[in-house]
């Protein structure tokens, strides 16, 4: 048991830690302080920042178009089984709640948390030879167990046999790969006894005053830690913002409050209370976040002007599971990033490692299929924008303007014609030239109608089995 007290008693901030490398002393005077500073609401307004400024600060974001989602943590151990039974109700990360592990029972698993094969510096690389421009980790997944080691609380990291910070060599091996560094946080917290949801299985439900304004002081101080620690920020990514104890108001006042610490941050928009559902849009401009977050689905049309993400799992569950999931196919998972590349999103493709630090061999060859597929493809996603033609049902169709003045509408091209006659209707302008991404010698031969139709004469073969990409220049 990692609390001596009963579970009235027991708070993140009365745990005696064993081998914690911050000194206890210092680690109480720390808390003490930002309890102090940070109990009061923050007093900045949303920041007033004019269009021009909003779009400097998501211009990476959305020239991105890829990124990887990275659910890690102690529920990696049991792995979707409890007591030797498989808990298959939700995602593997949920299995706390699945199945309803009090905190007592579940806090011992950080004594068997050592991620010895952990190598960030190999992730990293990973992400960024599969296209992808942004990690997001899981700093604090629902269970509350934070994966650097904060002064806040001794459900953490240093508290485990491993005891080093994750996060940092994280940060360092995305510095110098050129891959911005994001944070996961959740706001819902089945550990922390002041998070003001009770339900009778969390061992904090006995604790009967629930201070959402401590745990809200207790928030803000982990996330200063870490937006001030590990550099530059690219996306704060919350979630758990959906139950009662978390209102529109401290929605509100983290966003502002997120921003004053880092202007340039990014933040999604399950900061605040406006997103609908797993469809993941806000469409109400009062609530607070920079995008709309869809889950494991993508809108059948994007959304003019919001910017978005949807996020997604290789195998139906987030966190490492050691059942047999069903796996998507490299395919459908290609297809998935052309498709919201051309609805104006991004993909956040989730992997959920081990509790040793490995990232499962399924995942990896998913990720080398989309380097493979990337390599020769990229420009075609990155720095793109929505599709622009009336209809695509040959495949998908991305943007970008280009020298002269000039329009590129790549036409990924899923199915292709038997019969080399590629049709593409509505091209706004005139046809320049044409190209196709994996060989330079091919232009195919094209004749343009007055109605703005294409025909494209194509060789017999597809040039790429997962999707091949010609290219129009079109002069506006
Ligand atoms: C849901 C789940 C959570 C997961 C997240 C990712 O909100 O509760 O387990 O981390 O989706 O989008």
């Amino acid at each position: 048991m990692g609390c001596r007290h009963s579970a009235h008693t027991c708070s993140p901030l009365d745990k005696t830690p064993n081998f914690h490398s911050i000194p206890l002393i210092m680690k109480l005077l720390v808390r003490s302080l930002a309890a102090l500073s940070l109990l009061a609401f923050t007093t900045a307004p949303l920041s007033a920042e004019t269009p021009a400024e909003r779009d400097a600060r998501m211009k990476w974001f959305r020239e991105a178009r890829f990124g990887m989602f990275i659910h890690w943590g102690l529920y990696a151990i049991p792995a979707g089984e409890w007591n030797g039974k498989p808990v298959k109700k939700q995602g593997t990360e949920w299995i706390q709640s699945a199945a309803e592990i009090p905190v007592s029972e579940y806090t011992p698993l950080k004594d068997q948390f050592n991620p010895v094969k952990y190598d960030a510096d190999a992730w990293v690389r990973l992400a960024k030879d599969a296209g992808m421009k942004y990690i997001v980790l899981t700093t604090k997944h629902h269970d509350g167990f934070c994966l650097w080691e904060s002064a806040q609380t001794d459900w953490d990291i240093g508290s485990t046999p491993y005891k080093k910070d994750l996060i940092a060599p994280l940060a360092e091996a995305c510095r110098k790969h050129g891959i911005k560094l994001c944070f996961y946080y959740s706001i819902m917290d089945w550990h922390h006894p002041d998070y003001g949801t009770k339900e009778p299985w969390r061992g904090n439900a006995a604790n009967p005053k629930p201070d959402m304004d401590r745990y809200t002081a207790y928030m803000k101080a982990q996330l200063k830690e870490l937006l001030t620690n590990y550099g530059d920020i690219g996306i704060l990514w919350f979630d758990g913002e959906w139950e009662d104890a978390w209102t529109h108001e401290r929605g509100k006042d983290l966003y502002a409050y997120c921003r004053s610490l880092q202007p340039s941050v990014i933040i999604n928009n399950r900061v605040d209370k406006g997103r609908a559902g797993h469809a993941g849009m806000t469409t109400d401009t009062k609530y607070a976040g920079d995008y709309g977050t869809p889950e494991d689905q993508v809108p059948a049309q994007g959304l003019p002007g919001v910017d978005w993400e949807a996020c997604m799992t290789m195998n139906g569950t987030w966190g490492y599971s050691k059942r047999g999931d069903k796996w998507k196919s490299p395919e459908s998972l290609i297809h998935h990033l052309i498709d919201i590349a051309s609805k104006g999103g991004n993909l956040l493709l989730n992997v959920g490692p081990t509790a040793e630090g490995v990232i499962q061999e399924e995942a990896v060859e998913r990720l080398q299929q989309f380097a493979a597929w990337m390599k020769p493809h990229a420009e075609a996603i990155h720095g793109t924008t929505a599709n622009i033609l009336p209809e695509t049902p040959w495949g998908r169709c991305t943007v970008k303007k280009i020298a002269d003045g000039q329009t590129r509408l790549y036409l990924h091209i899923f199915d292709w014609p038997k019969d080399g006659k590629l049709t593409v209707k509505g091209v706004p302008g005139t046809v320049s030239a044409t190209g196709c991404l994996t060989d330079p010698s091919l232009k195919p031969v094209w004749a343009q109608g007055e109605t703005g139709i294409v025909t494209l004469t194509l060789p017999a073969q597809a040039p790429n089995q997962i999707a091949s990409v010609i290219t129009l220049d079109v002069k506006m």
